[in-house]
């Protein structure tokens, strides 16, 4: 063990290459550090990838989630009626499910702090998504945020200065350093948040597949028990849902153009006579809503609980919830309905099917990663996510398709952009001749309320 007193950074980053396990202080000082200035990035880029290739135990990353806790506020919501309940994602490709859920639990009774976080490596970011609203702001203090959550049942909220800054700061390194993909990182900065943002019971979507940071079933299944077992140490009823990420949720890709679809989605034929909306992201909205509200205790399972999540769909007031939400946090619900289809970057570019057949695959990490070149994410800390450019799918897998059709719509802010993301996802798409097996897509759920 290094001594707490003498202890020196580039040390601790060999302790862990070496596959060492850290202690509680050692943890602290890292975090600490790097917080307060004194460890500078390429130090902590070091450690984490260390950490990466090393791993954590569970003792490391409790004493890891405790750290970041520790290194600013928490929200007190004891004001609040509740129950309060959250959802988080460990992150996916057109993931877009806590824009339609959020609204969807408030309508049915929940009260919903939602704390999220933004692009992170291949995946899109809730707060990005929610900040190409003109006028709508994330950034609120705990009065506001409380006053939000009581006049619609919900608020979106990012990571303030003063809450969670060890997780704003690392997950903006992780980011770029290809180091997202850490069981014990992507814990302790999930657990981190949703301790400091005072829900009483957790709903993880954990996302398994191409598209996802855990590709394997395996590694979905370790890091969904790694949240049961951190959150059981912090005192949370936790539900974990194991859902897959292949191809990329819904039809769009997207800042603006994922809320659009998520207004459709809640509105329906209300905004636009005769929309359907995508199955598969309807399922997995739908499923952990229903948890949620199983986890607060106003639903005795998950099967009513569904049910009566369709009906506040059905009846308008969810989609009326978010309008709600929108002029709540800064924007105008009146104009984001008048920009619905009408949005897009400058550069659009169609791709079209090269051979008729059936659509066997769209690779959600292609499609991903051609977007973060678009500018739905970032490639540097420093980049500007742009909130117009996207892609749109026409057709989703399992689809049949005829030579020529178009497979998506690709929107940039520059000619060049649009064609380099144009060539990437191209080759997402595979066309088969047979219809291709489907597995499931809630794969697991485990609850530990
Ligand atoms: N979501 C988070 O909040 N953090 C991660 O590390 C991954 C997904």
């Amino acid at each position: 063990m290094v001594s707490s007193t003498h202890m020196r950074t580039v040390d601790l980053i060999a302790k862990k290459r070496d596959g060492g396990a850290h202690t509680r202080r050692e943890i602290e000082y890292l975090v600490n550090g790097y917080v307060d200035g004194s460890i500078p990035d390429y130090q902590i880029s070091a450690w984490l990838m260390a950490v990466c290739l090393s791993g954590m135990s569970a003792a490391e990353t409790g004493s890891l989630t405790r750290a970041m806790i520790d290194s600013g506020s928490t929200m007190d919501l004891s004001g609040l009626a509740g129950p309060l309940v959250d959802k988080h994602s460990t992150g996916g490709v057109g993931d877009k499910v806590s824009l339609i859920l959020a609204p969807v639990a408030a309508a049915c009774g929940l009260q919903v702090p939602m704390m999220s976080g933004r692009a992170l490596g291949h995946t899109g970011g809730t707060l990005d998504k929610l900040e190409s609203i003109h006028g709508y702001s994330t950034k609120m203090d705990v009065a506001g945020f409380c006053r939000v959550i009581d006049e619609c049942g919900y608020a979106m909220t990012g990571q303030s200065e003063d809450i969670v800054p060890a997780d704003r700061l690392l997950y903006a390194l992780r980011d770029v350093t290809a180091t997202v993909e850490s069981i014990p990182l992507i814990t302790a900065s999930i657990m981190s948040k949703k301790f400091a943002e005072g829900a009483e019971s957790l709903v993880f979507d954990v996302k398994t597949g191409c598209g996802a940071f855990m590709k394997s079933l395996d590694d979905s299944r370790t890091l969904a028990e790694s949240l049961v077992e951190t959150g059981r140490s912090l005192g949370r009823g936790v539900v974990t849902v194991i859902t897959r990420m292949d191809e990329p949720l819904g039809h769009m890709v997207g800042n603006y153009l994922e809320v659009e679809e998520s207004m459709l989605c809640l509105a329906g034929d209300a905004l636009r006579p005769g929309y359907a909306p995508p199955a598969d992201l309807m399922e997995v909205t739908l499923r952990l809503t229903a948890w949620m509200l199983v986890a607060g205790g106003i639903a005795s399972s998950v099967d009513e609980a569904e049910s009566r999540c369709r009906e506040a769909i059905g009846d308008g007031r969810a989609y009326e919830c978010f309008r709600r939400n929108v002029s709540s946090q800064g924007g105008d619900p009146d104009r984001l309905e008048s920009e619905v289809g009408a949005r897009r970057a400058p550069c659009s570019r169609v791709i079209s099917a090269p051979r008729g057949g059936v659509l066997t695959e769209i690779d959600a990490y292609t499609v991903g990663t051609a977007g973060v070149g678009l500018g739905v994410g970032r490639n540097r800390t420093e980049d500007e996510v742009l909130a117009n450019v996207g892609v749109e799918l026409a057709r989703k897998v399992g689809t049949a398709v005829g030579r020529g059709d178009t497979l998506c719509t690709v929107y940039g802010e520059t000619e060049t952009a649009t064609d380099q993301a144009v060539e990437s996802i191209a080759r997402a798409f595979r066309i088969g001749d047979d219809a291709p097996q489907r597995s499931p897509l809630v794969v697991e759920e485990r609850s530990a309320l």
